[in-house]
């Protein structure tokens, strides 16, 4: 039988536990620490927060923890109103949002946090999306048009169409469901991934963008957009309640239909 087992320097060792003194509500958080510049392996440190002086959110206990106890611990958070994306990470086993998960809605013990899984780390829980924001990029994500913009309003919309984009204008790029997608996780160099792909959708279904065939014709591609395989992890993670799934297959959908035009 194959046996498959961790490079040693990715192993994740025991790390540190800091008590927290006279806590009257206790509850442990197990983090994942890692840096590029020690050498050493990466280890799950385990902080003690008094729940009686802390916010609800796990951010609010990650800054607590950050601001009182280890201020080495590092993470990325702006808005902290799940509006930036910043703050996504793996908590109690689901890619979401620090920011806007609850403490009391984690299970029961230990809450265990890591990295967006799959992604390379910069340091503890900062994953690195250089490659995420590039596979954005290639997309275009801007209105493509040929005819000339009116010299006196924008391009309008009726309220039909407008309501078209409901469900893909909320994307805020937090990059969740592509790190929860199996596909992405083995292909991610080439495949595009439930939110890129749905990015890409947005732009598709905008009666504005006079651009649809070409979108179409970049799509057209066994790796960018065939590896979704309909695993909908990406719709079951969305911390905005979004539905990629259901934009990857209105773009197969569109595929098919213009071959049988
Ligand atoms: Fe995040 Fe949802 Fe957008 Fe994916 S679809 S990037 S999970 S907001
Ligand atoms: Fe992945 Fe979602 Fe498709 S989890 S395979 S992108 S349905
Ligand atoms: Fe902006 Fe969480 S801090 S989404």
């Amino acid at each position: 039988m194959a046996e498959f087992t961790l490079p040693k320097n990715s192993r994740i060792n025991p790390g540190k536990h800091f008590k927290a003194e006279g806590a009257k509500k206790p509850r442990t958080f197990r983090i994942y620490r890692w840096s590029p510049d020690d050498g050493e392996n990466p280890r799950m440190d385990s902080y003690e927060v008094d729940l009686a002086s802390c916010g609800p959110m796990v951010l609010d206990a990650l800054l607590k923890i950050k601001n009182e106890i280890d201020p080495t611990l590092t993470l990325r958070r702006s808005c902290r109103e799940g509006i930036c994306g910043s703050c996504a990470m793996n908590i109690d086993g689901t890619n979401t949002l620090a920011c806007t998960r609850a403490i009391e809605d984690c299970r029961g013990g230990e809450v265990a946090i890591y990295p967006l899984p799959h992604m390379p780390v910069v340091k503890d829980l900062v994953p690195d999306l250089t490659h995420f924001y590039a596979q954005f990029a290639s997309i275009k994500p801007w209105l493509r048009t040929q005819s000339p913009a009116p010299s006196d309003a924008e391009r309008l919309q009726s309220p039909e169409e407008r309501k078209k984009l409901d469900g893909l204008y909320e994307c805020i790029l937090c990059a969740c469901c592509s790190t929860s997608c199996p596909s992405y996780w083995w292909n991610g160099d080439k495949y595009l991934g439930p939110a890129i792909l749905l990015q890409a959708y947005r732009w598709i279904a905008d009666s504005r963008d006079e651009d649809t065939g070409s979108r179409l014709d970049d799509l057209e591609d066994p790796f960018k957009l065939y590896r979704c395989h309909t695993i909908m992890n990406c719709t079951r993670t969305c911390p905005k309640g979004l539905n990629p799934a259901k934009a990857i297959a209105e773009i197969k959908k569109l595929i098919v239909e213009r071959h049988s035009a």
